[in-house]
């Protein structure tokens, strides 16, 4: 049985459908992030699951439990959403608490869960203050310790790291997949951030205009793109328009030809290629290899990134090759801005739409 699942779930906002006919089926114990550009639908979404906001059509399971129509605190669901704030009259502590009293949990129980949640978010030190006299990013920590202080059967958070410097986001992040992991708890995280979803869910749902694009693991989503949509949102994205042609030639619109790889699914529905910039190599035209797919142009911009230096490359259709070279022995290139290169790939990297 699935943890959750949602059965053609939609949401109108009069005229407005901003969810739409939306199902999946979340497991038992799995890290599930919603990921998707601002206004698709991700927070109505997670809004809906939570009971904080009614469904105009389908249903949401929580086990075999049909919660469509029961509020939000019989859910048993931990939440942290935007602007879902603190109690400022009360303690830290006090606000982590709150879930447990409510549960009648006895005190001394109390206190040592509460410091086990403060001591996760590294907030165990300010147990005594008040709100008001925390960071953005300190509130929103406890926040997230207010939520899993009482182990609830589903966790839904709402871009809960987004108020966090780089540093303690990463750590935080960290230390939220591995508590989430030992507690076995079923989550459910919402993120425009593709850096975060890659790197902490077990499943992705990618989202665009009330849709689902694509569901599956960081590396399905990027190695293998469902549609175009989640190629060019996942990741940097090389897209040539075109169709394939014969055997093993994709056609781009303006008439250049690149080599595909054997077997390539080559339907009559394709109608995009692409490749990642970490898969383009900047070579000298003699240097290519025979058979390789290819396309020179003049070197436009050179970009360093710390670990790679981006190449923007401009090719006679006027387009554009970005390539990614890392930085690292054997794998620089020395080309210069203007100068000719050609920008190769192996086919295996290849992805059409
Ligand atoms: N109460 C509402 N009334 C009308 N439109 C809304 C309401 N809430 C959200 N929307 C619209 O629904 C769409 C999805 O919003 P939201 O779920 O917040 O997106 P996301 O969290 O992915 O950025 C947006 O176009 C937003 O303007
Ligand atoms: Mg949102």
């Amino acid at each position: 049985m699935s943890a959750i699942t949602l059965k053609n779930i939609v949401k109108r906002h009069g005229t407005l459908t901003t969810v739409n006919d939306m199902s999946l089926d979340i497991r038992h114990g799995e890290f599930i992030a919603f990921l998707g550009p601002s206004g698709c639908g991700k927070t109505t979404t997670l809004r809906m699951i939570a009971g904080l906001t009614d469904v105009s059509e389908g249903r949401i399971l929580f086990g075999d439990r049909d919660v469509t129509a029961m509020p939000p605190y019989l859910r048993n669901a931990g939440l942290v959403f935007q602007g879902y704030a603190l109690f400022p009259h009360m303690t830290v502590a006090q606000n982590v608490a709150f879930g447990l009293e409510m549960r009648k949990i006895d005190e001394v129980e109390t206190g040592k869960r509460v410091m086990d949640a403060l001591r996760l978010v590294k907030l165990d030190h300010l147990a005594g203050r008040m709100p008001g006299q925390l960071s953005g990013g300190q509130q929103q920590r406890v926040a997230l310790a207010r939520a899993i202080v009482y182990e609830p059967e589903v966790l839904l958070l709402d871009e809960p790291l987004s108020a966090l410097d780089a540093k303690l986001r990463y750590e935080v992040r960290t230390d939220l997949r591995r508590l989430q992991s030992d507690l076995g708890l079923t989550t459910i995280f919402v993120t425009h951030d593709q850096d975060e979803a890659l790197s902490i869910a077990d499943r992705i749902v990618v989202m665009s205009a009330g849709s689902i694009e694509q569901v599956g693991t960081p590396e399905e989503i990027y190695d293998r793109p469902a549609t175009r949509f989640v190629a060019e949102f996942i990741g940097a994205t090389n897209i040539f328009a075109g169709r394939p042609e014969g055997a093993g030639v994709f056609r781009t619109e303006e008439g250049m030809a690149f080599a595909l790889p054997a077997g390539a699914h080559t339907n009559t529905s394709v109608s995009a290629m692409a490749v990642r910039p970490e898969q383009v190599r900047l070579v000298p035209a003699a240097d290519v290899a025979p058979n390789a797919p290819s396309i020179e142009g003049s070197v436009e911009d050179v970009i360093y990134r710390g670990a790679l230096t981006e190449y923007v490359l401009r090719i006679a259709s006027g387009g554009t090759v970005t390539a990614h070279c890392q930085n690292v022995e054997g794998g620089r290139s020395d080309f210069r801005r203007g100068d000719r290169a050609v920008a190769t790939w192996p086919t295996s990297a290849t992805m059409l739409f």
